[in-house]
């Protein structure tokens, strides 16, 4: 089936129109916002919200909020991830309270710190860790931890992944020749240069990349969730632990999305073994926070390179990460917000999701298809579920996308601006999913029908 594009186009005004009608406030904040702020928006990537300009939010807690024109959204973004916890979680707000009155940042260990180091050794698997502000200068890190161990100047990621603005992994594959992502601003080096990419799910590829020896890890995502999501195939990740070990390749598994498989991510549900493992985001609810962890292996190797006096110059850490106010949001998230419980409630608000979406899909017959992965489901414009980067980025349709998205944000549901992800927190409830089903389905019988 195809989509009528001047139909498609149609809707689409009708519905900025009716997005700005309804919005007066943010309009006018937007206004004001675009003679101090580039694009009108504190952060470049927010200029990719469907509507003419981003609702301004007054406040948000647990699964929703409101925006300053008094529309109430149920947030299935959930700041892509950053507040998978829900908004504001009691448990995060009241040791943040307590911590902020007492110190933020000292450049001294809290006790908090090995409560949390504790607990991630339980849910991982590994036994050493460090924090970062965020999930990018975790991942930086592990890199570079990885290049020192090793000695080897490269690394490899997988086509259309996304890891945070970390240099390297800005790289995709154009009819197998690897080049500068798309829209790659100011690369400090031509990304081959320091990078090798091959398509997820081929082994063969990645024994290639690997071969000569001069890849001192690999950044994986265990599930790709930033191109859509696509799956392991069955055995692949076995495949590319031996692959990865034969060669002397350090493995980096980025846990930032994928935790939302279970306490442990996707690692701990599949018994995975990496070298390092980065879990950004929801860590500390919402509070900037980052955790990277290592093998007892590796942690040999880092101190028998380390040198005092140039600890603080080498590259790794910040003034700022594992401050005191971080860690003790990150304790009392992990011990009573991102619990195992909370898990057993998320994960079949995803499954209803799927099942609403995947009946639309059905009735309108629509060549689309739905994908779970723990508390997190996504939508893909292609009949079958892609098997690497390239399949699902094929499948894109940005015209689409920002239609549904927009007729979504119009009706009180805000998805993710890039592709079509909704995650689940604590708090979303079967009535949140149930008028996404119905927003959607009649998003895409006014396409169809
Ligand atoms: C898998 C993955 N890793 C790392 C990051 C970077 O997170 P941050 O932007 O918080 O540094 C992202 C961001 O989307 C991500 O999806």
């Amino acid at each position: 089936m195809r989509i009528d594009r001047d139909r498609l186009k149609s809707l689409m005004a009708k519905e900025r129109q009716k997005f700005v009608d309804e919005r007066p406030k943010s309009k006018a904040l937007f206004e004001r916002a675009s003679k101090s702020l580039l694009a009108g928006v504190p952060m470049n990537w927010m200029m990719k919200w469907a509507g003419t300009f981003p609702p301004f939010v007054r406040e948000a807690q647990g699964a929703h909020f409101y925006d300053v024109d008094g529309h109430r959204y149920i947030d299935l973004c959930l700041g892509d991830t950053g507040a998978m916890t829900g908004h504001s979680p009691s448990a995060t707000v009241s040791a943040v309270t307590q911590q902020v009155g007492r110190g933020i940042t000292l450049m001294l260990p809290s006790e908090d710190a090995i409560w949390v180091a504790e607990e991630l050794q339980k849910r991982f698997a590994l036994p050493f860790w460090q924090f970062a502000l965020t999930a990018t200068d975790a991942n930086r890190f592990s890199i570079r931890l990885a290049r020192h161990i090793t000695g080897r100047s490269k690394i490899l990621v997988f086509n259309w992944c996304y890891h945070g603005t970390v240099d390297e992994s800005f790289i995709t594959l154009h009819d197998g020749v690897a080049e500068a992502r798309r829209g790659n601003i100011g690369p400090p080096v031509d990304p081959p240069v320091t990078t090798k990419v091959v398509e997820f799910n081929d082994a063969d590829a990645l024994e290639e990349a690997l071969k000569p020896g001069d890849v001192a890890c690999v950044l994986a995502e265990p599930v790709m969730t930033n191109v859509g999501i696509v799956h392991p195939q069955p055995g692949y990740h076995q495949a590319m632990r031996d692959i990865t070990r034969k060669y002397g390749t350090l493995l980096i598994i980025d846990e930032t999305h994928t935790i939302c498989a279970g306490p442990g991510g996707y690692t701990f549900a599949q018994n995975l073994q990496p070298d390092f493992l980065v879990f950004g985001k929801p860590i500390a609810g919402g509070v900037p926070g980052a955790a990277y962890g290592f093998t007892e292996q590796v942690a040999q190797c880092i101190s028998d390179r380390q040198s005092l006096e140039d600890c603080d110059t080498g590259g790794i850490g910040g003034t700022l990460a594992g401050n005191a106010l971080s860690l003790a949001a990150m304790r009392a998230t992990l011990d009573k917000v991102l619990t195992a419980p909370a898990f057993e409630r998320m994960i079949p608000m995803a499954t209803r999701w799927k099942a609403g979406v995947e009946k639309a899909i059905k009735d309108f017959g629509v060549p689309w298809h739905v994908t779970q992965l723990g508390c997190r489901a996504e939508y893909l414009f292609a009949a079958k579920e892609p098997r690497n980067g390239t399949e699902a980025h094929d499948a894109m349709d940005f015209e689409l996308e920002r239609y549904l998205h927009l007729y979504a944000l119009n009706r009180g549901v805000l998805l993710t601006p890039f592709h079509n992800m909704a995650l689940m927190c604590p708090a979303t409830a079967p009535d949140d999913i149930d008028h996404h089903t119905k927003v959607f389905r009649d998003g895409v019988r006014a396409l169809v029908a």
